[in-house]
């Protein structure tokens, strides 16, 4: 794993839409499977400016959203759908057959899973796949569990989480406690995984992550130390006692 020190979130979001801009400069094509949540937004808004400044032609990039909450509208506020579109997918004008999305109100979400994983076979993996990460150390709606499903799945949303994301919604009750995952043998066989952490909440997920050797299902993140092409960028905050040793 390699990690990138930044001094704060705008630094990061610096860094991390610059990484995402090296891989389509080295394959127009590419397949970016990317987060919803707080840390990738300074990406995001770094990477909506640069494209305009540049002008640079993102127009066969394909874009795939690793997670998407279960039974709300796809238009409400909080879905991923909305979030991803207004931080990236709208402001870089991509188009509808470009946007590979989860359908958040499939009534059978069953067949969403099968769905994506049909679209995920057609590419084969993602060139790209980018996450924050949770405090709990979970990837995507990859929880700590017991047992991983390799697929797409529907996850359950464990309490920690849904507290995490409570500050999103106007009450706890409104967020929802399940939702479609892309599952780690997809995120695997990614052939760039970048995961992004801000802020003195991620500390202890960092530090568990470093002083750590084992993989294990109770902290999904170290299924990571298994693939050979990890980026963390994290900012100064979240690396709390272990600045010293990762700059
Ligand atoms: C988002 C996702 C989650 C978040 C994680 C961190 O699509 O899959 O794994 O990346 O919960 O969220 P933030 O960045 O809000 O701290």
């Amino acid at each position: 794993m390699k990690f990138i020190i930044c001094e704060n979130p705008a630094e990061l979001g610096e860094i991390v839409s610059e990484l995402i801009l090296d891989q389509i400069r080295y394959n127009p094509s590419s397949k970016l499977c990317i987060p919803t949540g707080s840390t990738p937004i300074p990406a995001y808004q770094h990477l909506v400016q640069k494209v305009k400044a540049l002008d640079f032609d993102i127009s066969h990039v394909h874009f795939y959203n690793l997670d998407e909450y279960l039974g709300l509208p796809r238009d409400h506020e909080q879905s991923y759908q909305t979030f991803l579109s207004q931080q990236v997918l709208d402001p870089l004008e991509i188009k509808a057959s470009h946007r590979h999305l989860l359908r958040s109100d499939n009534p059978n979400p069953q067949e969403e899973c099968i769905r994506n994983n049909k679209e995920i076979d057609e590419i084969k993996c993602f060139d790209l796949f980018m996450d924050g990460i949770g405090e709990n150390g979970h990837i995507a709606f990859n929880e700590p569990a017991t047992y991983f499903e390799a697929r797409t799945h529907i996850a359950d949303i464990s309490e920690s989480t849904r507290i995490a994301n409570a500050r999103f919604f106007s009450s706890l009750d409104e967020v929802p406690k399940q939702a479609i995952s892309v599952g780690f043998e997809d995120i695997m066989k990614s052939k760039m995984i970048i995961l992004v952490a801000t802020g003195a909440k991620k500390a202890p997920v960092i530090k568990k992550l470093i002083s750590e050797t084992n993989i294990t299902c109770d902290f999904p993140i170290s299924f990571l130390r298994m693939h050979n092409n990890v980026t963390i960028v994290l900012d100064k905050l979240a690396c709390g006692s272990c600045l010293d040793q990762l700059t």
